[in-house]
């Protein structure tokens, strides 16, 4: 826990630095909400249940769905654009392994209100800066386009059936397969080819040359640039590449979308996902755009974990010993005038002897030991031991803390 707190603080004070602000919503919420327009893959792996009432329900498999309602339901007079950002537990029914659970934890954020390429420039560079500043080394940031990509498949005059039969193939980068799939729907060798060229290409001129006669996509496209370009220059983001075969799980998704891997993870590399959506208007709101990604949580431990990152050591500040019973009140006034100072102090609770006292001191890593006996009290003194040098001082009890130590 010591190792997600001080995770979770770090990228709680990021969000905040970007003007992002918290909110928390139910653990479950009805089953409908997550059916509505989550797409098949979360849908299966939704743990849903009948309360007493007969209401369905189900346990969160993400938040941006409860957001969206949240917002619909209380927000939506808000001052936009809205920033918000949240920490939750998220339940998917799924095969655990290594980085894959069945509860897991997300950091994530909502943006409502606006849809400028600044928005989602300074949306990605946060999800980028997160992961930096919690000490990641080792990142792959990945930004698609899925209006882009649907063009693509209207310049091949694909159906949407065949869409769909490909899109699964598309995520995992299994080429070959979409290669064959389109042979078998009777694309021309060239025209697949040229398809796959530009699916697999991060050129952006090339991809613009492919879909030069769709207009959604040569805006998508305009706004792409500017937004990679806001990322190099004013964020400082240079380490991202262009893909679009991106086509992340959920079904709610229109237009930018990006991904940040860890390599360091294996088969469960992916970090961070997110883009733009719309979810308002299917809850009954007045639409408005909406963007947002989240974090794997206990992926990012698991990252920090490979990459042998010195997460820091949890320290006491001060250990205090009582020589002996007589000693216990005036240690235990001593502990309580440090704690109230928020100086972390422990107190002998075993009666075990100085020499073992100070070996247990040492094993939780105390950065000072006190030791309360007799002949020192008489003179209001202590014995304070400083634990990495070894050096014992007497000091008068009340000049203890030094005020270089009170906080
Ligand atoms: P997602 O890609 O489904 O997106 O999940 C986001 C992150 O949660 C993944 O990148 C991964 O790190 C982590 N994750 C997902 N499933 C598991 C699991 N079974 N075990 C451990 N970690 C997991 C969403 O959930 C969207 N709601 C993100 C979003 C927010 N889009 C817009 N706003």
């Amino acid at each position: 826990m010591e190792k997600r707190r001080y995770v979770e603080e770090c990228m709680q004070s990021t969000f905040k630095t970007f003007g992002y602000r918290e909110i928390q919503t139910p653990m479950f919420e009805t089953l409908e909400l997550f059916t509505a327009k989550s797409g098949d893959a979360v849908i299966d792996e939704i743990y849903s249940f009948s309360d007493k009432g007969g209401r369905n329900l189900a346990l969160r498999p993400e938040l941006t769905a409860p957001v969206m309602r949240f917002y619909v339901d209380k927000l939506q007079m808000e001052p936009k654009p809205l920033k918000l950002f949240y920490f939750g537990n998220c339940f998917r029914y799924d095969r655990p392994q290594k980085g894959r659970y069945r509860e897991f934890k997300q950091a994530g954020c909502e943006l409502i209100g606006t849809d400028t390429p600044i928005a989602y420039a300074e949306l990605i560079a946060m999800a980028y800066t997160i992961l930096e500043k919690v000490g990641l080394k080792n990142m792959k940031l990945n930004i698609g386009n899925l209006s882009v990509l649907s063009s693509m498949f209207d310049v091949l005059k694909l159906p949407k059936d065949k869409q769909k039969y490909l899109i699964p193939l598309i995520d995992k980068s299994q080429f070959e397969d979409v290669l064959s799939a389109l042979h078998n729907f009777g694309i021309k060798k060239e025209d697949a080819d040229d398809f796959l060229d530009v699916l697999q290409t991060s050129d952006i001129k090339k991809i613009s040359n492919y879909v030069k006669g769709e207009r959604k996509a040569k805006e998508e496209l305009s706004n792409l640039e500017k937004i990679i370009g806001l990322l190099e220059t004013s964020f400082n983001v240079k380490n991202y590449q262009l893909k679009i075969s991106i086509v992340r799980g959920l079904d709610y998704y229109k237009g930018i979308v990006f991904e940040i891997e860890a390599p360091s993870l294996g088969a469960e590399k992916q970090l961070c996902g997110g883009g733009a959506y719309e979810l308002i208007s299917m809850f009954g709101g007045r639409e408005s755009p909406t963007a947002g990604f989240a974090i794997g949580f206990d992926r990012t431990i698991v990252a920090l974990e490979a990459e042998e990152y010195q997460f820091p050591t949890p320290k006491i500040d001060v250990y205090v010993i009582p020589v002996n019973e007589d000693m216990t009140s005036k240690a235990l006034e001593i502990v309580q005038k440090l704690r109230n100072q928020n100086i972390s102090t422990d107190i002998d609770l075993l009666k075990r002897g100085i020499g073992k006292s100070i070996k247990y001191a040492s094993s939780i890593d105390a950065e000072k030991v006190i030791i309360i006996g007799p002949k020192e009290l008489e003179q209001d003194s202590m014995t304070v031991r400083d634990m990495k040098s070894g050096e014992q001082k007497l000091v008068n009890i009340n000049d203890y803390p030094p005020s270089s130590q009170r906080i």
